[in-house]
């Protein structure tokens, strides 16, 4: 390695966006170029190597994608703090330099360096010891933020606190301005052509949960029964659990929830509540025919189906499949959050009604008595950032990134022997199938004890006694170089776990 920059050869086979991508990795990685170290302009090296400026660009934001360069708007490019795995610690970003949120989990992980190794050390410890942070935190559900655009985020809010200061609460179906954008949201990001009149702003799925199953209680008049995927979303369950309703599991086969269950119901329950473009946890996608057949099946039961359309932005394999709400507006209550596609740290998400008016009433008096839990502050700046375009922007941003980490997934899990890897077409996370519960058990203690944060699939079961086996992980949160360590620890917990198995006389 000569210089900071690398040399371009402009007669090698490889193509020069990728002799960048190479170059600049390898000098960071050989300390050439150090955490902090700030890196030319696009602009700068674009004409210094006489490339092009988006090839550049490119290069950059793979890199940042990795993990390896920190990009702000507003800032310059700097290399980023790592964690190498099995190597020595990089150091840290100085405490200033760390963003003001401290939102970005693996950024300020990765600057924790060797202290990171220290405290999950002591992961395995007494069980009233406060439990450590996981150093890897590979569970379901956290996105990345490390490259939501900080200044439209901030114009946004300035934006917010500079209206004038309203003197009661916010409107109960939310903010005007917000509900629009919410509508055009769903109109370009999920085919759902609806109006701002359908939309409910609430704090995030969880809260829309509740609210639709309060409204369904008031309609029923008496004991409310919901059709829940099993396994499913167990906080999802209770939610609704808890407000008074009986939960029904039904199976779910490879793509989703089995309606064959639903009709053989006899008596069928007032809704059912379903994860059609990525079920929760297993992944399996609803095609277009049981889509009907459900929608069909729901018309004749009159029940209403409850769409949690949780993370159907970020599709990697196959065309994206039209929403439940988008085939039958009479019946399908869509709930949808922004949880994934920026932030849980928003609490923001929605609904859009269906078409009868009778649960709208049932809303609107639940919100007559209990105003919206969203701040008439939040629902603005969160309008102000939608209409500036950073949440499209950021979308198509995550999903490339990713689509990036899912191969890296993929690469270092698929085909292990008796642990078929799963889930993985959309979304953020991954199912890693293990042949019994007890290895399951043994290996996310072998991994919390290293640090590495996995969920278990038995967590999902809506049917006690009958858990799936296997590991339930996220990819999305944290950056390249620890979801590399994450994965192949992961890998090696496996193994060790398998070995005694494979070990066992066959006769
Ligand atoms: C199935 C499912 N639905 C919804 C959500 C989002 O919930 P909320 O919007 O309450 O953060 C999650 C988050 O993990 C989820 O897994």
């Amino acid at each position: 390695v000569d210089g900071p920059i690398p040399a371009i050869d402009r007669d090698a086979r490889s193509p020069i966006g990728l002799q960048l991508v190479e170059g600049l990795r390898r000098r960071i990685l050989d300390g050439v170029l150090r955490p902090g170290d700030t890196v030319p302009s696009t602009r700068a090296l674009a004409s210094e190597l006489g490339v092009s400026r988006s090839a550049v660009v490119a290069a950059y934001e793979q890199l940042a994608g990795e993990g390896y360069l920190d990009m702000r708007q507003g800032a310059p490019t700097r290399v980023a703090a790592l964690i190498l795995a099995g190597g020595p610690s990089a150091e840290g970003l100085d405490d200033g330099r760390r963003d003001e949120t401290g939102a970005s989990s693996a950024r300020v992980t990765a600057g924790g360096g060797a202290g990171g190794v220290a405290r999950a050390a002591g992961a395995g410890g007494p069980a009233n010891a406060a439990p450590a942070p996981p150093r890897i935190d590979l569970l379901p559900g956290r996105p990345s933020t490390a490259r939501i655009d900080t200044r439209s985020w901030r114009a946004a809010w300035r934006h917010a606190a500079a209206l004038d200061i309203p003197s009661e609460s916010p409107p109960p179906f939310g903010v005007p301005r917000l509900r629009a954008e919410i509508a055009d949201h769903l109109r370009l990001a999920r085919g759902v052509a609806c109006a701002p009149e359908d939309v409910v702003v609430t704090a995030g799925t969880a809260e829309a949960l509740a609210l639709v199953a309060s409204a369904l209680a008031l309609l029923v008049g008496g004991a409310l029964r919901v059709a829940v995927e099993h396994p499913g979303y167990p906080s999802a369950r209770r939610t609704i659990e808890r407000r008074g309703a009986t939960t029904i599991p039904v199976a779910v086969d490879g793509d989703g929830i089995d309606v064959e269950v639903l009709r053989r119901m006899p008596r069928p329950p007032h809704a059912v509540m379903v994860t059609p473009s990525h079920q929760y946890p297993l992944g399996g996608r609803l095609p277009v025919a049981t889509r009907l057949e459900l929608l069909g099946w729901a018309r004749s039961a009159r029940a209403v189906v409850i769409e949690d359309d949780y993370d159907s932005e970020f599709r990697h394999l196959g065309p994206p499949l039209p929403a439940l709400a988008s085939l039958d507006s009479d019946r399908v209550v869509l709930v949808g959050s922004f949880s994934k596609v920026l932030t849980p740290w928003l609490r923001l998400g929605y609904l859009v009604l269906p078409a009868d008016p009778a649960l709208r009433d049932a809303i609107a008096a639940i919100r007559a008595d209990e105003p919206s839990p969203v701040p008439g502050t939040a629902q603005e700046a969160a309008a102000a950032l939608l209409a500036s375009g950073a949440v499209r922007r950021h979308i198509a941003v995550t999903r490339r990134e990713y689509a990036h980490r899912r191969r890296l997934v993929l690469a270092a899990l698929d085909g292990l022997p008796n642990a078929p890897l799963s889930g993985l077409d959309g979304g953020l996370h991954a199912v890693l199938e293990l042949p019994d519960a007890a290895t399951a058990a043994v290996v996310v203690d072998r991994l919390a004890a290293e640090g590495v944060a996995v969920a278990s699939l038995a967590e999902y079961s809506a049917v006690p006694g009958d858990d799936g086996a296997g590991l339930v992980f996220g990819y999305a949160g944290p950056n390249d170089t620890l979801l590399a360590e994450g994965l192949e620890r992961i890998r090696s917990a496996v193994a060790a776990a398998m070995r005694p198995r494979e070990a066992q006389p066959t006769a």
